[in-house]
């Protein structure tokens, strides 16, 4: 039985099945069709409702995509969507905002607009613009009304006050840490023949996947409710690693940083940032805040995907897994773990337990870039990371990493190799970029053509050069431009 508290009352759900999402709680067992779904694929933010969680420092509000979160995962949380804000008659002060600034247009974007301008109304930020835009980042307005929807974001931060959420704190994080003891061994959600289990630690993950080799493991669900949403694919039994509390750390030690399997991307930014401010931008344009509040650095690893942004930045970096089963653990270089499209090292009844980063070295000079159509909430065309050790202004060891260019994230050691012995100020790096050809042979999608990919690669050596002799004109995003005058030569 999973325990969630909706409009205030405590909810009870047990014979549904695993698959179920929030959304379909929410439209077809509630009949609250507030929430709309636009895309069931977590990109237009359509579908986003807010979840209250219990943390040490008081209630946190984290934005989610509802049609790909499972409701499995919503145990122990308070589930807000867009019905419940209103106290009475009276307008939340973001609808009342979004009513005032005429930024209310199509009734299917509105209600996901409201929803993650509810969680940034909670949160903890000053109201800047570059805060709204993060925060709106994962909702799309197709007819362009995004302006007075921006307007209406910094009308309604500007003055906050207490609503009916904030007065009632106390009581609702009294209520949810009642519900989180009550967590059960058992699976909780059961009906003919699905399974939904939160095993409360990684033992029991093991303990599970052992018992039930047919299982998919689920963390945020951002990849794997695709299977179920886009290609109709049941999950009938499923294992959520999210539940266990001894996968929530971040550990860090003079050598590494060690990230749990339940360790969403927005928890392990700080830490990640702090030693490779580098990668700011990387992880700011990873998917949305949903995305971002919901997906693991894990679950991204785990899903092999060769355009996934995480693989490169570890195999540039030397990161590291631990896989885990229920004969012990064992760990596992970045660099043997892909083997080819959408296989890995992992074997059955094994799960990724840690994801494992290196402390940052001296006199590295890190460069990450991302590739994609559009700035927000897109996925890689191409990402290439950069990672070089120097000596001066020379290169003395080289890392190289792309996703977008082979069926798997890959290392590329042709230009590796040409790029040691470099002195990136006085040397070409024309020599670097052509061997680009050589350790790579991408495909044509739907995202790049081969001959984009393969172009677009050798440039960013340029770009790379271009930023370390102190061009930051290759750059459209200010955290880069700052970024680079931090990094050059840390
Ligand atoms: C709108 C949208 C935007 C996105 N943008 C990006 C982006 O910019 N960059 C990017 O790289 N990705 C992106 N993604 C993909 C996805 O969000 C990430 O890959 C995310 O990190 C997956 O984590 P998760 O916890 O949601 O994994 P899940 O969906 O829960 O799981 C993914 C896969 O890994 C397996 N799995 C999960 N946890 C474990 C574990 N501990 N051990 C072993 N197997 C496990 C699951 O069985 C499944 O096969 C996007 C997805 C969406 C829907
Ligand atoms: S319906 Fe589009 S993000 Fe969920
Ligand atoms: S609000 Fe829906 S298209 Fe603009």
């Amino acid at each position: 039985m999973i325990r969630f508290l909706h409009q205030e009352r405590e909810v009870a759900i047990e014979d549904v099945p695993a698959d179920t999402t929030v959304l379909d709680y929410l439209r077809e067992h509630r009949g609250l069709i507030g929430t709309k779904e636009g895309c069931a694929s977590g990109d237009c933010g359509a579908c986003t409702v807010v979840l209250a969680k219990a943390t040490e420092q008081g209630l946190q509000y984290v934005p989610i995509n509802a049609c790909i979160a499972p409701l499995g995962s919503i145990h122990g949380t308070q589930l807000i969507s867009v019905e419940d804000i209103k106290e009475g008659a009276t307008w939340h002060p973001v609808q009342r905002a979004m009513i005032e600034c005429h930024a209310s247009q199509c009734g299917f974007c509105t209600p996901g607009f409201v929803m993650s301008l509810f969680a940034l109304y909670h949160a903890d930020i000053k109201g800047e613009r570059e805060e709204i835009l993060e925060a709106l980042g994962g909702n799309l307005c197709r007819c362009t009304g995004y302006r007075p929807i921006i307007d209406a974001a910094e009308q309604a931060l500007a003055h906050v006050e207490d609503d009916k959420f904030s007065r009632r704190a106390q009581a609702t994080l009294d209520q949810l840490r009642a519900l989180k003891d009550t967590e059960s061994e058992t699976a909780a959600l059961e009906s003919t023949h699905s399974h939904y289990f939160r095993p409360g630690n990684a033992d029991h993950v093991a303990q599970l996947l052992a018992q039930h080799p047919e299982a998919r493991l689920v963390a945020g669900g951002t990849d794997l409710f695709l299977e179920n949403t886009q290609s109709l694919t049941p999950l009938p039994v499923l294992i959520d690693v999210s539940a266990a509390s001894d996968l929530h750390h971040i550990d860090c030690d003079t050598e590494h940083m060690r990230f749990g399997a339940a360790v969403t991307h927005r928890a392990c930014q700080a830490a990640v940032i702090t030693d490779y401010p580098e990668l700011t931008e990387l992880i700011e344009r990873f998917g949305s805040l949903q995305i971002r509040s919901q997906g693991t650095l894990a679950g991204n690893i785990a899903n092999a995907s060769p355009i996934g942004d995480w693989p490169p930045v570890l195999l540039a970096l030397g990161g590291a897994i631990e896989l885990r089963s229920s004969a012990g653990t064992r760990l596992v270089p970045l660099d043997d773990f892909f083997l080819e499209y959408r296989k890995t090292e992992q074997q059955a009844g094994e799960f990724v337990a840690t994801v494992i980063l290196p402390r940052r070295k001296k006199n590295l000079f890190l460069r990450a870039y991302k590739i994609s159509k559009r700035f927000e909430d897109d996925i890689s065309s191409v990402c290439g990371v950069f990672a070089l050790g120097l000596e001066g202004d020379r290169v003395t060891e080289a890392k190289v990493a792309f996703g977008g260019m082979a069926a798997i994230p890959k290392r590329g050691t042709s230009v590796e190799l040409a790029l040691t012995g470099l002195d990136l100020v006085s040397d070409s790096i024309d020599a670097a970029a052509a061997a680009i050809a050589n350790d790579f042979e991408p495909i044509d999608d739907a995202r790049a053509s081969a001959q984009y990919r393969l172009t677009v690669a050798a440039r960013l050596l340029t770009r790379l050069q271009q930023e370390y002799i102190g061009d930051s004109a290759t750059r459209v995003h200010p955290l880069g431009i700052s970024q680079a005058g931090v990094s050059s030569h840390g």
